[in-house]
């Protein structure tokens, strides 16, 4: 039988607000501790302040009551058992990860411990970091004995933040003492164990009762290589479909054949092997830059990273000029662009390669009429609006009279637009898709030219030059 463990989660941003409320729907007892007084209120009054499946109806059931969010971390520190920090490890000027809210953190905890507690890093850390809040915890006085540092790193997507927290395919426990190992197998028992999957009311997900996520034990710097590693990979994985489709474009061959193709190899596995106008948010382009400068400062040789990186960058480039092939010129057209978010179902636009895009398009002098159905508010306040740059609120305002349709982050209903009707509302049938959402045939069938990545243009049978002929 699990038992209730008081945690304390340092920071409400995307990872600590998912942490607290699951911990809460795992039968614990949380505070949510965040330095930021408006953010505290506006969570003790139900806001989630972030648009993620599940969370308003969690928030609902446990604020307040199952969870207190709070500024007050002393008292957090003494209530709880294990303290989690969340807290953001924003990119430096030179790539590595700026820890100094984590220190921070560590540091105001170490003025309030007066038992055993175990300090656990959530938040994306550099190998080593472990070692230095040690440290900092012990500079302040407190005794080695009373507690311990583990690295837990947390494997969520934005989109599906809760189903990933409650359904992880593996949970990573890095602990150096036997002690910390244990409690943090006590908090995951009702995962690992099954009972949460066999509640009435559990969020549904890939676990059950028959199938348990793994507890994976590692000593802490493992743990802490591994959320670096795991990031890293899945950028490499991106980079590499992203160079294959250019290599297709080329020859004249089908990405999606090709990835459907290498996918079906189980050592290869299909996911994450969408090609498209490269890898953004708030983890990946950080992360592989963090990772990448870690090497570097322990002299090995990771340039693989700054590959994975180039071929990113170059992605977007690659994506304006396909424009440009469709358009010829690109100074006063006007353009409808149906995405700003960095991927479907989110409405974070950091690091957004959708952004990226309209600010290029932008500075060519294009004039653009914006639609994301989540994202609109974050990027206005990235990019204002002007008289170039509109943000309307529907697919239909945004396509009406647009010399063209740029497609530029694959939200479902992007996928399902009707294209007769769409047809009807360009001014000129040319559609650019950064996603591939659309089968090529389809839409030379209804009339469109069509350009996506990685696979061939296609132009009604009736226009008499080709754009890729023009390319
Ligand atoms: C990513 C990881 O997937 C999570 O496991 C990790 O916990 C998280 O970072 C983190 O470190 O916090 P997330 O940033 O939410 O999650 O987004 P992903 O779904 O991984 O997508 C990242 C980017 O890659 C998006 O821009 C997406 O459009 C792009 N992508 C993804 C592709 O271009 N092709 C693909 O096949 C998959």
């Amino acid at each position: 039988m699990s038992r209730v463990v008081p945690i304390a989660v340092v920071g409400s941003g995307y990872v600590g607000l998912v942490a607290a409320i699951c911990f809460a729907e795992m039968g614990h007892q949380v505070f949510c501790v965040d330095n930021d007084e408006r953010k505290v209120a506006a969570l003790q009054g139900g806001d989630t302040l972030i648009h993620e499946n599940y969370l308003p109806t969690l928030l609902g059931k446990y604020r307040n009551t199952r969870v207190k969010f709070t500024t007050d971390l002393a008292e957090a520190t003494r209530e709880c058992d294990a303290i989690f920090i969340a807290v953001g490890t924003p990119q430096s000027d030179t790539g590595d990860a700026d820890l100094s809210y984590v220190e921070a953190v560590a540091s105001e905890i170490a003025r309030h411990i007066t038992s055993y507690k175990v300090i656990v890093e959530k938040s994306t850390v550099p190998v080593y970091t472990n070692e230095w809040i040690r440290r900092v915890i012990e500079r302040n006085g407190v005794n080695r004995d009373l507690f311990d540092v583990v690295s837990n790193p947390e494997f969520l997507r934005e989109g599906t933040a809760v189903a990933d927290f409650l359904h992880p395919d593996r949970i990573v426990v890095g602990a150096d003492s036997e002690r910390a190992a244990a409690l943090l197998t006590a908090i995951y028992a009702p995962l690992t164990e099954g009972d949460y999957y066999k509640k009435a009311e559990a969020i549904a997900g890939v676990c059950s009762d028959r199938a348990r996520p793994p507890l994976l034990l590692t000593s802490t710097k493992s743990a802490e290589i591994i959320k670096h590693a795991s990031n890293a990979f899945l950028a490499l994985k991106i980079s590499f479909i992203n160079a294959v489709s250019n290599l297709c474009e080329a020859a004249d061959a089908n990405v999606e054949q090709v990835a459907k193709g290498i996918g079906l190899d189980s050592r290869i596995g299909p996911k994450f092997l969408r090609p498209g106008i490269g890898y953004g948010g708030s983890c990946f382009p950080k992360d592989v830059a963090a990772f990448r400068s870690v090497a570097e400062q322990m002299g090995v040789d990771f340039n693989l990273l700054s590959e994975v990186e180039k071929i990113n960058v170059g992605q977007k480039k690659r994506f304006l000029s396909k424009v440009r092939a469709a358009l010829w010129t690109l100074r006063g057209k006007k353009l409808a662009v149906l995405g700003l978010a960095f991927k479907g179902e989110t409405d974070d636009i950091r690091e957004s390669p959708a952004i990226d895009l309209v600010e290029m398009l932008l500075a060519e002098g294009c004039s653009i009429v914006a639609y994301d159905p989540a994202a609109m508010k974050r990027a206005a306040e990235e990019l204002p609006p002007s008289t170039q740059l509109r943000y309307v609120d529907s697919v239909e305002e945004a396509t009406k009279d647009a010399d063209a349709l740029l497609i530029l982050t694959d939200w479902a209903e992007f996928a399902e637009l009707d294209l007769v009707k769409l047809h009807g509302s360009l001014r000129y049938p040319i559609v650019v898709d950064g996603r591939n959402l659309y089968d090529p045939k389809v839409m030379q069938e209804h009339g469109f030219t069509y350009m996506s990545v990685g696979r061939p243009a296609a132009t009604p049978v009736r226009e008499a030059v080709t754009p890729d002929v023009l390319v």
